[in-house]
């Protein structure tokens, strides 16, 4: 089996988990179930990210110590996998024993190599966003500087551990130009690819003016700069610095999945610090876009922040993952609203896909008696069924390009052509006069629907696991390799019940 490795960021636990949060995690979930499906051998890592000044502050603000506040925060973190239906993944924290080893054994190892050094660092520093920033790159208002993505940003001075990524601007471009799909979609690959041509400056690594992270070896003044931390753990989850471990096969990441906002820090210092280290660079970074609240920016200062389980408790949670991959073309901007989710929880998951399941399973019940009925295809059947077999490998190259709402897209398509066709053959008008008709329409609409409800099984596992039970395929034939063998005739069907409720329009 190949190896597959996908990760989402960790999460400053600075903050209760939300829908931004629950989106990136969502969209790798799906990659890691369809690539299970394919029958690879998936590792999929999710976490927390527990260091750093603005951690450090959270936890003042709380009034409590920051062990204990980053125990308290992450564990809501694990309760979103739970609440979002993410399947099996691991969880890491930055704040682990073998996290500090494997951070300090890359330290050990750049240095060894010659490509950190200590000086004094001298710049502008956001807190809100842990990085630094160029005095080109800032905005003035009322005497306080901001930072492009708007956070306030305060002057640091102090001595630094530098990494020399001022030498890696042609082997980074380099990489590039040898990996066009490397940094997706192509327009973040753009600007990337503008930054470093840019020129590179060296990127300081270490911080003296507080505590809380993890400590730089042989130098007990300093503790790493977050971002070095947090990077590392995408090699701690596999046994970094062991790379006789037998999770290092997982090794290079297949799909680092991030927000467009901590872009750089996966396509730039990453990599460059990866190859410094004599390690490989991911296969692909792919930056989603951001979403803002009915047109307004998601902020904690706004008080609009979208709590995902209470999205959960209203719309049911499959509508909620359907909707969030499939409103906005993944990697673009979006704007959330309860009523676009209504839209699309009510005209396509109830009225499309609900209604053609409804409809089929409901004659097959009062028509054939529960028994799954058999009959010849005829020229009319062919459109719908003559489509089924491409669909699975069409899904993948949508998948692994992760447009996740063309992949979407096209499923409704089939199945809106299949309400088409359930229409046109009127099976519910036959039982009187065609009855053998009527049996190999119906068999042939169960066939279409195995399809969709399988394809469809990372998006919505519970509603299309729960369709397929209905379809009657037993469980360990719910997946592609199923789709080979068809259901005999005769199958017993449980009796229909609807898969999604309809919600009222908000006013
Ligand atoms: O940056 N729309 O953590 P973070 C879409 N710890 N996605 C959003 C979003 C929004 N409005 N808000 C947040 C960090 N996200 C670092 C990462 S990784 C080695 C370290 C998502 O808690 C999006 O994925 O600030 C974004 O990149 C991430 O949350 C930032 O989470
Ligand atoms: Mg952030």
């Amino acid at each position: 089996m190949t190896p597959y490795y996908i990760t989402t960021p960790i999460y400053y636990v600075n903050d209760r988990p939300h829908i931004g949060h629950a989106y990136t995690s969502l969209a790798a979930d799906v990659l890691a179930r369809w690539k299970r499906m394919q029958g690879r051998d998936v590792f999929f890592l999710t976490g927390t990210d527990e260091h750093g000044q603005k951690v450090e502050k959270a936890a003042q603000d709380a009034g409590e110590e920051p062990q204990a506040f980053v125990d308290r925060v992450s564990t809501s973190f694990r309760e979103l996998a739970v609440a979002m239906g993410f399947s099996e993944h691991t969880f890491i924290r930055t704040t682990e024993p073998r996290h500090y080893a494997a951070c300090q054994a890359l330290w050990l190892k750049l240095r060894d190599a010659g490509e950190i050094y200590k000086g004094e660092y001298a710049g502008w520093y956001a807190v809100r966003d842990e990085a630094f920033y160029g005095p080109d790159e800032l905005v003035e208002r009322d005497g306080q500087k901001f930072a492009p993505s708007g956070a306030p940003v305060e002057w640091v001075s102090e001595p630094s551990w530098f990494f020399r990524l001022s030498a890696w601007q042609d082997r980074l471009l380099a990489l590039f130009d040898a990996n066009p799909e490397m940094i997706a979609p192509p327009s973040r690959r753009n600007e990337v690819m503008a930054f470093v041509r840019a020129g590179l400056q060296d990127l300081s690594i270490s911080r003296a003016s507080f505590r809380w992270g993890v400590p730089v070896p042989d130098d007990d003044q300093h503790v790493m700069y977050v971002w070095i931390d947090a990077l590392t753990n995408y090699i701690t989850a596999l046994g970094y610095p062991d790379t006789e471990n037998p999770d290092w096969r997982y090794w290079p990441a297949d799909v680092h999945m991030v927000g467009k906002d901590i872009l750089r820090f996966h396509a730039i210092y990453w990599p460059a610090m990866l190859m410094a280290a004599g390690l490989a660079p991911p296969r692909r970074v792919f930056a989603h876009g951001w979403w803002t609240n009915e047109g307004q920016k998601i902020s904690k200062s706004l008080g609009n922040v979208i709590d995902p389980l209470a999205l959960v408790a209203d719309f049911g949670l499959d509508p909620v993952r359907y909707f969030l991959l499939r409103e906005v073309p993944f990697g673009q901007d979006g704007d959330f609203s309860r009523r676009s989710l209504t839209h699309r929880l009510n005209g396509e998951l109830a009225d499309v896909l609900g209604n053609l399941a409804n409809r089929t399973l409901s004659l097959i019940q009062r028509n054939c008696g529960g028994l799954l009925p058999d009959g010849p295809v005829a020229a009319e059947d062919a459109a719908i069924l003559d489509a089924l077999p491409g669909l699975p490998e069409a899904m993948d190259g949508f998948l692994d390009r992760q447009e996740f709402h063309l992949a979407l897209e096209d499923v409704f398509r089939h199945i809106r052509a299949a309400n088409g066709y359930i229409t046109v053959a009127a099976p519910w008008s036959l039982k009187k006069t065609d009855f053998g008709r009527m049996e190999a329409v119906l068999r042939h609409l169960h066939t279409a629907l195995r399809t969709y409800a399988t394809v469809l099984m990372p998006f919505m596992p519970t509603s299309m696991d729960q369709l397929l039970a209905q379809l009657g395929v037993p469980e360990e034939a719910r997946n592609l390799a199923g789709l080979a063998t068809p259901l005999p005739a005769g199958t017993l069907l449980p009796p229909p019940s609807p898969l999604f409720q309809k919600v009222e329009l908000p006013a």
